[in-house]
């Protein structure tokens, strides 16, 4: 059985870029579900190899912040000179979760980036648990972004590339670009691409699809498209979202969370799914709706991932402890 994405908390993954002393120092301080130093694109050229020792230096001083859920880097892209420089200096370091490779064309970019690791930091992939510092107990993680047309029509050998492949991350201004075409507020312009990732990210049982950058990030103006985007992204399997500035995490993460009247419904069908499993029934109604087993497991989902997301479920439960199926 897959795991179900509904299990993955990776809901906000903030950018910070690494050349920034200023943001590297505030991002210590945020609440949000995942920081990705990035030495990539928000790094010009000839700042890359201060940016990848002001990182080293940043990271080697900190331990992940209670209030961070993973810490990742985004390395330069494999065809570079600097990504075998950027994994050499930062595949060691115990704080990182996890590593975000920008640009995946094919599986032998992940190959690749599997085997340095493996090279100059092999106790990442294989400390035993019980000896393991809290940080190492999990392999290191790596997330893909996807962000050309070779890669949408490669995705099932990159989704099976690498063992500790456990994201795949859509990014539309490489995108854009590569196909020479113009991002739009309505988004039509990449549902192939975008419905492509989070039905390969399925199939291949990678737990993490993160959604396109709203780069309109100021204002109101700011805010309903971030929030619409967000639903856009939900509704088609996304189940997180790239942040550029700390103002778009606390909505993403509230827009990637069960809403109130989800978590509800849930609850009230496992409750009356019990009732109807003890009477014998596998399909019955709630509200006029047929539930049966999907239902009843896309309900159980939700309720698991509000439970992570901190949502007082008990509370709900406690509320709606008489219901029955109709
Ligand atoms: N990470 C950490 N802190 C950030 C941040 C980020 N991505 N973006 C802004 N901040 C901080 C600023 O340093 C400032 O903190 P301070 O007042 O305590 O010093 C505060 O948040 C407010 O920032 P603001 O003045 O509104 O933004 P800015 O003009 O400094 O920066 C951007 C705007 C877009 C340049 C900046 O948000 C950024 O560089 N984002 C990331 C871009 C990136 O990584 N792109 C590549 C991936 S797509
Ligand atoms: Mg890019």
């Amino acid at each position: 059985m897959l795991q179900s994405p509904y299990a993955v908390l990776r809901r906000a993954l903030l950018y910070v870029p690494s050349s920034s002393q200023r943001m590297l120092i505030k991002s210590t301080s945020l609440a949000v579900d995942n920081v990705t130093y990035d030495l990539e694109d928000s790094v010009t050229p000839h700042q890359k190899s201060e940016a990848r020792s002001a990182l080293v230096n940043h990271l080697s001083k900190l331990s992940r912040p209670s209030t961070i859920g993973e810490l990742a880097v985004r390395i330069n892209a494999v065809s570079t000179a600097h990504a075998l420089e950027d994994l050499t200096a930062l595949a060691a370091q115990p704080s990182l979760d996890a590593i975000v490779v920008p640009k995946v064309n094919s599986a032998s970019d992940l190959n690749f980036v599997t085997d340095v690791i493996r090279h100059v930091a092999p106790e990442r992939f294989s400390l035993p648990a019980s000896t393991a510092p809290p940080a190492q107990r999990q392999p290191i993680e790596l997330i893909a972004l996807i962000e050309s047309a070779r890669a949408v029509m490669d995705l099932r050998s990159i989704c099976t590339a690498s063992p500790y492949l456990k994201g795949l991350i859509f990014a539309a201004e490489d995108f854009a670009w590569d196909l020479s075409l113009t991002r739009t507020p309505s988004l039509t312009e990449f549902i192939y691409a975008r419905s492509a990732i989070a039905t390969a990210a399925r199939a291949f049982g990678i737990p993490s699809t993160i959604d396109l950058v709203c780069t309109t990030y100021k204002g109101e103006e700011g805010t309903r498209r971030l929030e619409e985007e967000c639903r856009n992204g939900k509704s088609m399997g996304f189940n997180g979202k790239q942040c550029i500035h700390p103002s778009q995490v606390e909505i993403v993460q509230r827009m990637f969370a069960p809403s109130a009247d989800e978590v509800e419904w849930s609850v009230r069908v496992l409750i009356a799914n019990e009732k109807a499993t003890t009477a014998g029934k596998g399909a019955w109604t709630l509200d006029g709706k047929m539930i049966d087993a999907p239902v009843v497991g896309k309900a159980r989902a939700v309720v698991a991932k509000a439970e992570k997301c901190g949502m007082d479920v008990d509370q709900m439960k406690a509320k709606f402890a008489d219901q029955n199926p109709e």
